[in-house]
């Protein structure tokens, strides 16, 4: 069925492009924005939205001397139509670039596209650690879980929890978070009593609650997707584990800044490891925060910053090849190394992969706020799932 669907869309995929690319005599270069608006990602769909609108408003809008236009579309967080968007982008729109992808599946079900049209593919939200071996046109913004994951692995130990339980989403990044934080948290002596999952969709944190309650562990270790931590949080707070004294330590996914603010006391002291923090305390990111508030009256997450930072690569891209697409665009973004509000950030031109600082966190309130307070970092870590 799949197969059949996707047969004759590559075949007039590799017939569009014997065609002259109509974008490189055009003053105009055209960038795809596939992204979810609606449904249970919206929120990572609206982060990178805005900061594409931040930083096209800061750029100027043009790049490589031609005025860049953004195609924002919405999958609705559903692969066959993702599938179906970028390829009318590619074929019909004639983009230099696609971007976007805010669930792995989706990311997965984009990238044949990107390497049968040779297209360059920006991942700006999707996490697990194998999307970039998908094609070799892709290159990625956000950040993998291994490399979130591994240093709470680190920190637990060392801070008094030495039995947990883990809980995860039941997919690509669930499995990269548990992998690495399990291996690493063992290597450090810890005692792991139960690997827990919950589905993607829809999820019900109830009946795992109640394992993790009866477990005893000293803490909870949690991966969900962006947009359901403060689901889980309400849960974890009336299921009373807090109370109970049962500690949680998490990637920053669960904090993630743009539901923070409303998860209440529950939240104070949840101790993190991520790659982007609101609070982060540099210049540049200040500056990203007031700005990107001030534009649209809510706090930037991590999927924001990954997606600013993907449009900058674009255009940074774009400017070095004169607003030629293609391989001459990927080969510009590979290997480029430049401040974001997170810190500074490489793209590895061998893995294509992001490396970054992952800092420690810790939730406090600070002037009324909910933040995620940086208090450790390891610096410019790449992508542990690559480092086989
Ligand atoms: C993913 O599906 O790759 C994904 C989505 C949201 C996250 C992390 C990973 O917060």
């Amino acid at each position: 069925m799949q197969r059949r669907t996707l047969l004759p869309t590559l075949a007039g995929l590799s017939l569009a492009l014997t065609a002259p690319w109509s974008h490189a005599q055009s003053d105009t270069v055209k960038i795809g924005v596939v992204v979810p608006m609606t449904g249970q990602s919206a929120s990572t769909g609206r982060q990178i939205d805005a900061a594409v609108k931040l930083w096209m408003a800061q750029s100027g809008g043009k790049a490589g001397g031609k005025k860049v236009e953004i195609l924002l579309r919405d999958d609705t967080g559903v692969a066959d139509v993702t599938r179906r968007l970028v390829q009318e982008l590619i074929v019909n729109d004639k983009v230099v670039a696609v971007a976007g992808f805010g669930l792995t599946p989706l990311a997965l079900a984009a990238a044949p596209l990107a390497t049968q049209s040779k297209t360059p593919m920006v991942v700006m939200a999707a996490a697990t650690s194998s999307i970039t071996e998908a094609s070799p046109y892709i290159v990625r913004t956000s950040f993998t879980l291994p490399q979130a994951a591994v240093g709470m692995g680190e920190w637990a130990p060392k801070n008094g929890i030495k039995k947990v339980v883990s809980l995860v989403t039941d997919y690509g990044p669930g499995n990269d978070a548990e992998k690495y934080f399990v291996n690493q948290f063992l290597l450090n002596g810890g005692q792991v009593l139960e690997k827990l999952r919950t589905p993607l969709r829809s999820p019900d944190f109830a009946p795992v609650l109640q394992k993790v309650r009866d477990a005893k562990p000293d803490a909870l270790f949690v991966f969900l997707p962006s947009g359901q931590g403060a689901q889980f949080m309400k849960q974890f707070g009336e299921r009373g584990l807090d109370k109970a004294g049962i500690r949680l330590i998490a990637t920053g996914d669960v904090t993630d800044d743009d539901q923070l603010n409303d998860m209440g006391d529950v939240a104070l002291g949840v101790v993190t490891t991520h790659h982007y923090s609101a609070a982060h305390p540099s210049a540049m990111n200040k500056k990203f925060v007031a700005d990107f508030q001030a534009m649209h009256k809510f706090r930037p997450n991590f999927m924001g910053v990954g997606g600013y930072d993907g449009l900058r690569l674009i255009f940074k891209g774009l400017d070095a090849t004169k607003g030629q697409g293609g391989e001459a665009l990927l080969n510009a973004m590979k290997g480029q190394l430049f401040e974001s509000p997170r810190g500074q950030i490489l793209i590895d031109a061998q893995t294509r992969d992001i490396v970054q600082d992952v800092h420690t966190r810790k939730v406090e309130r600070k002037d009324g706020q909910l933040w995620n307070v940086e208090f450790d970092v390891q610096k410019a870590v790449k992508d542990p799932g690559k480092l086989k």
